[in-house]
C-alpha cells in the first residue's frame, strides 16, 4: 500500500499534447502521472470512467500502463483518441513539410521588417504596443545575419502592428477566442507576429507524439 506524499505538488502548464484541443476537462498532467506513477506499476490496468481531456490515459500510456477509458461525451473520445492515436511517423513528417513548403514563405511575408542592426530584412516575432497611444514602440526579429535582435519600432513597423492588432481582434471576435498578449506594467502589452510553423510548440508536439507513439496500443 502506498503512502501518500507530504509535499504537495503544483501544476504544471499543459503539455503540446494537451493543447491540442480546448476540452473544458483538462487535468494537470504531472499530478495524475504522480498518482498513476504512486498507486500502480509498470503493466498494470489504469481505468479512468470519465477520461475527459485524456490526462490520465496518456500519461499512464507513457508510464507503460494499460489503460482503459471511458466518456459519454463524444468530444472527450474524439479529443483523447486523437491524443493516443499512433501516428505514421513518416507521414507526420512529410506532411508537415509539405505546409511548410506551401505556406512559410507566404506567411513570414506578412511579417516582414528591417534589422536594425544590419538593414536586412527580417521577420517580426513580437511587438510590444501602448494601450494608452496605440503606437508600436519595441519589436524582436529573426534576422538571416544577425539572428534575433530587439529594435525601437519604426513607422513601418507601426504599419503592421495596426494590421496585426487588427487581424487580432477580427479573428478573436470572430471566434470567440483570445491571441496571444502579454500584459506588462505600465499599459504596454506584447502581441506574437509569428510564432513560425516550426515554433517551440509545433516542435514540442511532434515530439510528444514521436515519444508517445511506439508505446501506443490503444484503440477506440
Ligand atoms: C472532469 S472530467 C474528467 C477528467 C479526467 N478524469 C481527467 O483526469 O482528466 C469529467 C468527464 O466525465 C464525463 N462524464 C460525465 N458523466 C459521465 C457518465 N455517466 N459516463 C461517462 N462519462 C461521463 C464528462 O463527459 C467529462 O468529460
Ligand atoms: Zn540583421
Amino acid at each position: 500500500m502506498s503512502v501518500l506524499r507530504q509535499d504537495p505538488l503544483e501544476a504544471k502548464p499543459h503539455t503540446a499534447v494537451y493543447r491540442m484541443h480546448k476540452y473544458f476537462a483538462r487535468r494537470p498532467w504531472n499530478v495524475f502521472s504522480s498518482l498513476v506513477g504512486q498507486y500502480s506499476s509498470e503493466g498494470d490496468i489504469v481505468l479512468d470512467p470519465f477520461f475527459g481531456g485524456g490526462a490520465t490515459i496518456v500519461e499512464a500510456m507513457k508510464l507503460r500502463r494499460k489503460t482503459v477509458g471511458v466518456d459519454v461525451n463524444p468530444i472527450a473520445v474524439y479529443v483523447t483518441s486523437m491524443e493516443c492515436a499512433p501516428a505514421n511517423l513518416a507521414e507526420l513528417n512529410s506532411s508537415f513539410n509539405d505546409l511548410r513548403a506551401r505556406v512559410e514563405n507566404e506567411l513570414q511575408s506578412l511579417y516582414r521588417t528591417r534589422c536594425s542592426k544590419c538593414g536586412a530584412e527580417g521577420v517580426a516575432d513580437w511587438v510590444e504596443w501602448d494601450e494608452k497611444t496605440k503606437r508600436a514602440l519595441l519589436m524582436k526579429l529573426d534576422c538571416l545575419h544577425c539572428g534575433s535582435v530587439e529594435k525601437k519600432a519604426d513607422e513601418r513597423d507601426q504599419m503592421l502592428a495596426e494590421v496585426i492588432e487588427g487581424d487580432f481582434d477580427g479573428e478573436s471576435k470572430g471566434r470567440g477566442c483570445g491571441f496571444l498578449r502579454r500584459k506588462f506594467p505600465g499599459g504596454t502589452r506584447r502581441v506574437r507576429c509569428w510564432q513560425g510553423i516550426s515554433s517551440p510548440s509545433t516542435s514540442s508536439l511532434r515530439e510528444e507524439i514521436y515519444w508517445l507513439s511506439p508505446h501506443c496500443a490503444i484503440r477506440f
